[in-house]
């Protein structure tokens, strides 16, 4: 209650544009955490569909839609305008903390020749990583934005596209810009006639293995061959300049279709240059569970859109295939298969699914869902213009400019009350989901941080009223306000001691917060990141009464070096400690020890990506080749950490197999190949091991033939 108190005061201050005597706040606020956004709600803009704030910047022609009746032209919509909503109070009084924005790269110029004449207004068909779309802003307002949105407490996440450029085709170089690449301005190369080998020429996948879409055109992009060191070095010395520009996380398109060792080499990079948030993008359908989606969240050190939370909610609340008890297997699912299920992006719809609300629906489905999501597990991210219920069925109904910014839509204020709580009660931010009272229309759950309770109610029905009776929660015994001041109907409820509700009626339609603030006793560690870099890589570790002298923090009994210390933030260097997993936990300077947070993964060094290719490798039907070594990235010869499955149709064909993977660069490894079945039986290779020495830096290549 007093923390609310103070934001309030502090957002009512900031209005009369006076926040002199608030630094303090700011030096505290999670801006300076870049790393966790456990407290933040991000807010998801197109930027050339928001708001047009510099009309002289806008493409002419072919490419300019001025009205935006052709939604697949540009529209105008720029960092200006994104500038100009920071500053009349948009975001601010929205609540949300996190803008992402649409990939700032320059983009082709060109127009496709089909019949609306499509451009690359949504900046993923980049041509010059190292310059920015003109028709967003230059440079310097780009920086602009940066700046402005610090100032509000609000960070800025860049989409990064480093899997293509743009539309090629394998023997026409007058299609399109045939896919080049330039350098600030410098040719790099295009799609055809590829003497330096930057793509990949094996045609476009049609999705039916993960090999499949990794190694052939996505759609007709050209495809980037990350194997080789222009590309390679090209891209990391690209993110390392928005990275330099003062962004705050990054969202990487389709992961899916980039080899998985190269990803982990780019995270090493970005974490050893200036760790920031990231989380990709691997689509799922709806009631698509695919484990290698969790393993590339638990072994890339990047986090994922939590595709599977939100194809779910989707179901519930949008389409009515399901039900909480559906919602309620995902939460214990997914809380289950992510190493680090707090850092996943949490969303009802983005630029690439029907908008969540829709024309004949019900706006009570939005403010439900939105209540839901925003005290559910994961880092919210809301789509722009769910917040005036806009709506529109696929691409590019789904990307209409943005022409309301109405403060007072139920939407808005919903995401502004619960934006604000996701501050102040840490229960939101890193607790685990416990279901309290269920029925096919009425979830209830309690999420717990330390002493901190978040307790929320909802019934999706259209007609049915329940009784919640029999409910117990960890709430304190004493009498709770509805967090969302009545707007979706809630009222007060009562605890007694031991945690009984009283019971009470949740009326059609209804939801409340519940909430209660309390700091432990213990020191807790709410979330620590990133979860994986080399030793010496600032890591940071957020959580609750750590005290305010430095005590020791340890990856499993090893010391990390203190860099800062305060009672809820700390930061460490990675120790040199061998690599591997370890668990983390903090001891107070009173000798208090944290329960463990992680796994965290130390790395062996800075990475290189290489491409193991064995030849004459013949396997019985289940089998499949796997690498396993000497180093913590080889699996340390243990047969059950082996790296693959290896790949056989697309680079090298059966029975010649290959795989790309994050190895420590400069290092001699030694390493031999198995053969694995899905239940787990191995055939080791016979004869010595293989030796290759990784490359100083950049990718490499190791080619063996299979020792029978
Ligand atoms: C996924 C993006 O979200 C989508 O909008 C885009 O067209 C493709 N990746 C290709 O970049
Ligand atoms: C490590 C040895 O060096 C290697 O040659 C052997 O194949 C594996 N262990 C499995 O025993
Ligand atoms: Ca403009
Ligand atoms: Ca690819």
């Amino acid at each position: 209650m007093l923390k609310k108190a103070v934001s309030l005061c502090f957002a009512a201050t900031l209005v009369l544009g006076s926040f002199g005597p608030f630094t303090d706040y700011y030096a505290n606020a999670s801006i300076n955490n870049k790393v966790n956004y456990s407290n933040d709600v991000i807010y998801q803009i197109m930027t050339d569909r928001f708001v047009d704030g510099n009309p002289a910047n806008n493409p002419v022609g072919s490419l300019f839609s001025s009205d935006c009746s052709n939604l697949r032209k540009y529209c105008g919509g720029d960092w200006q305008g994104i500038i100009n909503k920071l500053n009349d109070g948009y975001f601010t009084d929205l609540g949300i903390t996190a803008l992402w924005i649409s990939q700032p790269v320059e983009n082709v110029y060109t127009v496709l020749n089909d019949a609306a004449g499509t451009t690359s207004y949504h900046g993923y068909w980049g041509r010059d990583f190292k310059k920015t779309n003109p028709f967003y802003g230059t440079m310097q307002e780009f920086q602009t934005l940066i700046n402005t949105a610090h100032q509000k407490g609000i960070k800025v996440i860049i989409d990064f596209a480093p899997n293509h450029t743009s539309p090629a085709s394998e023997d026409t170089p007058s299609y399109m810009e045939n896919g080049k690449l330039f350098d600030n301005g410098t040719l790099v190369g295009g799609y055809t006639n590829d003497t330096k080998g930057l793509f990949h020429h094996n045609g476009g996948t049609n999705f039916s293995s993960i090999e499949d879409g990794i190694y052939r055109n996505l759609y007709d992009l050209a495809d980037f061959n990350h194997q080789n060191p222009t590309v390679d070095k090209y891209m990391k010395d690209a993110v390392k300049l928005w990275l330099d520009m003062g962004i705050d996380g990054i969202r990487v398109d389709a992961v899916k279709h980039m080899p998985f060792g190269w990803q982990k080499t780019f995270m090493e990079t970005i974490y050893s240059h200036k760790p920031v948030f990231t989380f990709g993008e691997w689509f799922l359908g709806e009631n698509e569970v695919d484990q290698n989606y969790y393993n590339f969240a638990n072994s890339t050190g990047m986090s994922l859109l939590d595709f599977r939370y939100g194809q779910k909610l989707r179901q519930v609340l949008r389409n009515g295939s399901d039900n909480w008890y559906g919602f309620n297997a995902m939460i214990a699912e997914s809380e289950a298969k992510y190493e680090q299920t707090a850092d996943q992006v949490t969303f009802l719809d983005n630029h690439d699914m029907d908008r969540f609300h829709f024309d004949g629906a019900d706006v009570k489905n939005t403010d439900l869902a939105l209540a839901v999501m925003l005290t559910s597990r994961g880092v919210p991210n809301i789509y722009y213009g769910t917040e005036q219920y806009m709506t529109g069925n696929g691409d590019p109904n789904n990307r209409k400019k943005q022409t309301s910014f109405n403060k007072t839509t139920k939407a808005y204020q919903i995401i502004s009350k619960l934006a604000a709580l996701r501050k102040n009660n840490q229960a939101l931010g890193y607790g685990k989901t416990k279901e309290k009272w269920i029925n096919n229309d009425v979830y209830v759950y309690e999420r717990t941080f330390g002493k901190d309770v978040v307790l929320t109610a909802v019934n999706k029905s259209k007609t049915a009223s329940y009784n919640i009776s029999g409910l117990t929660s960890t709430l304190p015994a004493g009498t709770y306000t509805d967090q969302l001041t009545a707007l979706l109907g809630g009222s007060s409820i009562s605890v007694g001691s031991g945690g009984a509700v009283s019971a009470f009626d949740l009326s059609p339609g209804e939801a409340a917060v519940y909430s209660f603030n309390g700091s432990a006793a213990a020191p807790s560690i709410g979330q620590v990141g990133p979860v994986m870099g080399a030793p010496g890589t600032t890591v940071t570790i957020s959580g609750e009464s750590f005290g305010s002298t430095a005590g020791t923090v340890k990856f499993g009994t090893v010391n990390a070096s203190v860099v800062s210390w305060s009672n809820t933030e700390i930061t460490v260097k990675i120790p040199a400690a061998s690599a591997g997993n370890y668990q983390v936990s903090v001891v107070t300077s009173g000798g208090a020890a944290s329960s463990t947070y992680g796994p965290v993964e130390i790395l062996s060094g800075k990475q290189s990506s290489v491409r193991f290719i064995v030849n004459g490798a013949s396997t019985n039907l289940g089998q499949a080749i796997y690498i396993v070594g000497n180093v913590s990235e080889l699996g340390n010869w243990d047969a059950a950490k082996a790296v693959g499955p290896f790949y056989n149709q697309v680079i090298t064909k059966y029975p010649s197999w290959y795989y790309d993977v994050s190895v420590p660069s400069g290092r001699s490894v030694e390493f031999k190949f198995i053969k694995k079945d899905a239940a787990g039986n191995v055939v080791w290779e016979s004869g010595s091991n293989h030796v290759y020495t990784t490359p100083a830096s950049g990718p490499g290549t190791s080619v063996s033939s299979f020792q029978n």
